[in-house]
């Protein structure tokens, strides 16, 4: 279990670890679905629709409380300073302080029309991102990927693959076979903090000397093998090997390579070792490699998603609506598209439902201002959405009878893992939850305190798993096919023993009626799916000099 997984939704190592590994099997299937209702539309507007937009979820909240008769739950939203208000949250029963923190909870909670209004909103940036007027202010960059094959099957051989973008960098080789099998080895490299926000050319002289050690440890540190890089973060591709960083994300600020192509950066950094040969046949995002490695077996696989780190998705696009697609072969019909949609809501878009806890994760961020759809969502962030809303409720003296904790107060001590484990107990048993709470310093909780913990975490990940469902099915709607699996990857989708089956029930919600879907979890695009471009690039290669 890497480090990536063990932060942002994978089980403990204790008992409870059956059960996680037992829920990602169990997710590991194809749920043949059909959806009713619902598609998207929109104008080409700079800003998202005009009509009147719902109230803000802070301000549903607000109104909640105002309109309440009961003492102790219009306290419930004053602020922790008010010594009055916290005497009376301490002395209210277990029922108030129950009716109180679902309240409170309300703000994360998605309504229908909310939901709708969502696809609408996100198939419009879609739009924005991919037709050349609108594409420099989109949020949504929809950036081609000149990835115009999906593999067939055939592709055969051994390849490296390097994997940057999650908490971990890992190093492969990966050798396809025949009947779709395969051999992998890996091995992962931690990513110190000094490097993730140190110089550009400190990170890539790190990955150059990983490789080299890997291929030294290998037995292929004199071949020269083709690499494909993963590579995921938002990427300005100009073809199969070059690319141009947008900005970086996901806790990654390294100087001097935003604008730059990261290919060259690499292949400069093996040039200053001198000591390994590599050709890199392709640069991809991980929704990339993700949609790649389950179309490898699964020739529906048309979307690729992460809910992992960070979140994103990919899907395949006809050819004439990449307005900024200029490939040289334009006989093929389709290309695949990085929406990027991490950064949908940047420019407001998603204020209508954004929280004060929301607000509070972006300023204290990296990257204040971006990502907002992906800080919503992914497991970066997740953890610390469940704990401000614990540490504004024990302040308030609804949680723990107002006694926090120094780890409930700290910023990111709350890992994800901790929401899949407290979801993973079985309903009214709260033995995963007691032992996250020790594991904090709480360790007086009650059984009511367990169950609003517990509610928390799920109004949390239900939440996120509605806005990838939005996600998922404006992008179903747009393609428009009678059947699509999408190939999903991450470890919040892998480790949340909910998730998978949340974003079932709201996709089939969401699409057009008589359309089919399935989700599919993937095995390894990151790394597999890197070989697999790798490969029907020198597919192509070997066609083309023919
Ligand atoms: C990056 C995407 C990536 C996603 C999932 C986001 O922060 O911008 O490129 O696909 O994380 O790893």
């Amino acid at each position: 279990m890497d480090q990536e997984q063990q932060l942002n939704g994978a089980m403990r190592n204790v008992s409870i670890n059956t059960n996680g590994i037992a829920a990602a099997t169990k997710l590991n299937g194809h749920s043949k679905v059909s959806g009713g209702g619902g598609s998207g539309g929109g104008d080409e507007t700079d800003y998202v629709r005009t009509v009147e937009q719902p109230p803000s979820a802070a301000a549903t909240a607000a109104n909640a409380a105002n309109k309440s008769t009961n003492a102790a739950t219009a306290a419930a939203t004053a602020t922790a300073t008010n010594a009055n208000a916290f005497q009376i949250q301490t002395a209210a029963s277990a029922a108030d302080k129950k009716k109180m923190v679902y309240e409170l909870c309300q703000q994360l909670l998605l309504s229908d029309e909310q939901m709708q209004e969502l696809t609408y909103r996100i198939l419009h940036e879609l739009r924005r991102g991919l037709a050349k007027d609108t594409h420099p202010k989109a949020n949504v960059k929809c950036f081609v990927t000149y990835v115009q094959d999906l593999p067939n099957g055939n592709e055969r051989g051994k390849f490296l693959a390097l994997d940057l973008g999650g908490t971990n960098f890992r190093v492969l080789l990966i050798h396809l076979q025949e009947n779709n099998d395969f051999q992998m080895e890996s091995r992962i490299y931690a990513i110190p903090q000094h490097i993730m926000i140190g110089s550009g050319i400190q990170l890539f002289d790190h990955i150059a000397e990983c490789l080299s050690n890997f291929m030294a440890e290998h037995k292929v540190y004199s071949e020269r093998l083709p690499l494909g890089f993963t590579f995921s973060f938002p990427l300005r591709q100009l073809g199969l090997t070059k690319g141009l960083l947008e900005t970086w994300t996901k806790g990654f600020d390294c100087a001097g390579v935003v604008n730059e192509d990261v290919v060259q950066l690499l292949k400069d950094a093996i040039a200053r070792r001198g000591d390994v040969q590599i050709d890199v046949c392709a640069i991809l995002n991980d929704t990339t490699g993700t949609l790649m490695s389950c179309a490898w077996k699964n020739h529906h696989c048309k979307i690729g998603l992460i809910v992992g780190t960070g979140s994103n998705a990919c899907y395949v696009e006809k050819v004439e609506e990449a307005e900024l697609f200029d490939g040289t072969d334009n006989r093929k019909p389709h290309v695949l598209i990085n929406t990027e949609w991490g950064a949908f809501g940047d420019n407001g878009a998603l204020d209508f439902v954004r929280t004060e806890f929301d607000e509070d994760i972006d300023s204290h961020s990296i990257n204040p201002g971006k990502q907002t759809f992906e800080k919503m969502i992914s497991g970066m962030y997740m953890g610390e959405l469940v704990r401000l809303v614990l540490a504004k409720m024990t302040q308030n003296g609804i949680l723990f009878n107002g006694q926090g904790s120094e780890v409930l107060f700290t910023r990111g001590l709350f890992f994800t893992k901790y929401v899949s484990e407290i979801e993973a107990d079985e309903p009214g048993n709260f033995t995963n939850c007691r032992l996250v709470l020790e594991e904090l310093g709480l360790s007086n909780a009650t059984d009511g305190d367990c169950a609003n913990v517990r509610y928390i975490c799920e109004c949390v990940s239900k939440r996120a798993a509605h806005l990838v469902s939005a996600g998922i099915a404006t992008l179903i709607n747009k393609m428009d096919e009678p059947h699509v699996t999408v190939g999903v990857d991450g470890s919040v989708y892998r480790f949340h023993p909910k998730f998978h089956n949340l974003m079932v029930e709201k996709i089939t919600q969401l699409i057009k009626p008589g359309i089919t879907f399935d989700l599919m979890l993937s095995e390894d695009g990151s790394g597999r799916g890197a070989a697999l471009v790798a490969a029907v690039a020198c597919r192509e290669d070997i066609l083309n000099s023919k």
